[in-house]
């Protein structure tokens, strides 16, 4: 048993300690908009936020999550980056299949949250390790400037 703060909310699961957190939120919890994509720390596809740092889901074990805030692309919009960040998605029309989106949008959304206007190296910085395989990445980089634009916004609830 562990209990597991997940978009605010504190919740019971009964599953073993080192079953990756991405299964918990996907096939315990119900919570499917976070993605599986390599299971090896390599695509980015299943980031989730961990106290607001980006974190690989299919690599961490539900004991490392004990204790912290987990946030999933489910509640990231409630967050003051995560819904400038959303906003500018749309506005740009950043997503083609989407597969990879759930998990460039949590990488941005610590990325506005921490840094005001980021420079190209600071995008790059903080994106590199999310795959995109419909190749987005120029509007992902436009996206994230127009979020960013102004004061960092901060992590927010
Ligand atoms: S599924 Fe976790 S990084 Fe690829
Ligand atoms: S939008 Fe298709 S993989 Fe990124």
């Amino acid at each position: 048993m562990a209990t597991l703060n997940i978009n605010g909310r504190d919740v019971t699961v009964d599953v073993p300690a080192d079953m990756p957190i991405l299964w918990v939120l996907r096939d315990v919890v119900g919570l499917t908009g976070t993605k599986f994509g390599c299971g090896i720390a390599a695509c980015g596809a299943c980031t989730v936020h961990l106290d607001g740092q980006p974190t690989r889901s299919c690599v961490t074990p539900v004991s490392a999550a004990v204790g912290k805030r987990i946030t999933t692309i489910e509640a990231i919009g409630e967050t003051p980056a995560g819904k400038k960040v959303q906003q500018a998605w749309l506005d740009l029309e950043v997503v083609q299949c989407g597969y990879c989106q759930s998990g460039q949008i949590m990488a941005a959304s610590a990325l506005v949250a921490k840094t005001a206007n980021p420079s190209d190296a600071d995008i790059d910085a903080a994106m590199s390790g999310n795959i995109c395989r419909c190749g987005t990445y120029v509007r992902i980089r436009a996206a994230i400037k127009q979020a960013a634009r102004g004061p960092a916004v901060g992590k927010g609830a």
